[in-house]
């Protein structure tokens, strides 16, 4: 099981250095193809309309090949980016290898914590996919950190094309591992379907339990997956699933993610190396406090996680916008902000990063359960390039206070929305979440 959840989490660590790995290749991409301002943050923001692309048509793939096999091809694809990018002889070749990598990160976007959450017992659902999240915080991370190491040579094309490697492993891996055994039942593919869930679950397990119930969902309706629309249970889990995947960008992480070393200089540390290894201590935050979601949200639930996260980050934000309201940023109110920073980060880290994953595979039923979590994340990726794009716009037009003002406003926003409308789904069979929701639409 670890091994089928390992192998589909390479999708997320490519997510992570893939996103991650522009921030510090950039200033040399900069340097050595001369690029205007709106240049260099096109080679950053290309990325994004890659993911949105390939987010957008892989729930469909993924109905059509199988989970399986998508991911597959989402690893060839991570291949062929890192070495068009790494190899570009100049801006437009690299904006087309960035635009293919940002196709791949959509794929695996999608079909990685569905495959897992697929996949995965009810009672390690939760922990398995967080372990997606783990991934992506792990890919970020090594980013930063690669960025660090190479940054005296300058070698930008290693950077982009060092990730040819973890995506050979994604490949290889996807080889070895079986179907989703839920996609086996709804491709009528039985006798397979069967052996894979005595596979999971083992000897004496739960499989017939699991199979009775995959089938009751399946039994339902299919067809057209546009007509799945005029379902309301499927609207419901669609609004539930757009407007968290929404609220995960619009309350701000990516600002931290990828402006990290800039807001870092506003807020008192002038070096360069002494901004960009406070980022590497940002990526190791997100990346341990993930560790705190894998070990509770199984025991402890979704939501209360998710309160948690979203008090933590509204004080962390409300303290930030504070410190940058004073007129000068220096001694105890420079390290209220870097603190608060990485409360932020370590607060979203064990709640709303790896939750609304987990959530938008959970509260689909099966029958809409590609398309419906191809949605959402297509519009997670849209709130992505909004947020990124806007950010350093906001903050000049708003001022640096007002805009993690609103940032926190949305936490609370967010709090709201999770205590109106989000199910609690631990340790539930996918099918009976779906059920909930179903009952709730009605
Ligand atoms: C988000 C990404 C973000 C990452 C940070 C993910 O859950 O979807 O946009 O960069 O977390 O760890």
């Amino acid at each position: 099981m670890l091994l089928v959840a390992s192998v589909a989490a390479l999708g997320g660590l490519l997510f992570g250095y893939d996103t991650g790995v522009i921030s510090g290749a950039i200033l040399f991409i900069q340097k050595d193809f001369s690029l205007t301002t709106q240049l260099q943050e096109f080679t950053i923001s290309v990325v994004l309309i890659g993911c949105i692309a390939g987010a957008a048509v892989s729930g469909w793939i993924a109905d059509r090949i199988g989970r399986r096999w998508t991911l597959l091809w989402a690893g060839v694809v991570f291949i062929a980016g890192a070495i068009i990018s790494a190899l570009a002889p100049g801006e437009p070749v690299l904006l087309a290898g960035r635009f293919v990598v940002g196709i791949g990160i959509g794929f695996s976007s999608v079909v990685a914590p569905l495959y897992i959450s697929e996949v995965a017992p009810s009672n390690v659902r939760g922990a398995l996919v967080s372990l997606y999240q783990f991934a992506i915080t792990v890919g970020i991370l090594g980013a930063y950190l690669v960025d660090f190491a190479l940054a005296p040579s300058g070698n930008w094309r290693l950077m982009l094309g060092i990730a040819v490697v973890p995506s050979l492993a994604l490949v290889a891996g996807m080889l070895l591992v079986p179907e989703s055994p839920r996609y086996l039942f709804k491709t009528g593919r039985d006798l397979a379907a069967r052996d894979e869930l005595g596979r999971i679950y083992g000897e004496g397990g739960g499989p017939a339990a699991e199979e009775r119930s995959i089938r009751e969902s399946l039994a339902v309706k299919s067809g057209n997956p546009l007509l799945l629309l005029a379902d309301r249970s499927v609207r419901l889990a669609l609004f539930i699933g757009v407007t968290l995947a929404v609220l995960q960008q619009v309350t701000g992480i990516n600002t931290v993610i990828y402006y990290g070393p800039q807001i870092f200089q506003m807020a008192g540390i002038s070096s360069n190396s002494a901004s960009i290894l406070a980022e590497t201590l940002v990526g190791t935050v997100n990346c341990l406090m993930t560790l705190v979601a894998i070990f509770f949200v199984d025991r402890i639930g979704r939501k209360p996680l998710l309160y948690a996260g979203l008090a933590g980050m509204f004080l962390a934000l409300a303290a930030l916008s504070y410190a940058f309201s004073q007129p000068h940023l220096s001694g105890s109110l420079s390290a209220i902000a870097l603190g608060s920073m990485m409360v932020y980060v370590g607060c979203f880290a064990f709640s709303l990063g790896p939750i609304v994953w987990l959530l938008i595979a959970e509260i689909f039923p099966l029958r809409a359960r590609g398309l419906g979590m191809s949605i959402s994340t297509l519009a997670n990726w849209v709130g992505n390039f909004l947020v990124s794009q806007f950010f350093l716009t906001m903050i000049q037009k708003l001022g640096t206070p007002l805009t993690f003002a609103t940032y926190a406003v949305l936490c609370v926003v967010t709090m709201l929305f999770v205590r109106t409308m989000v199910p609690e789904t631990k340790r539930e069979l996918l099918e009976d979440v779906s059920m909930k929701v179903a009952a709730e639409a009605t």
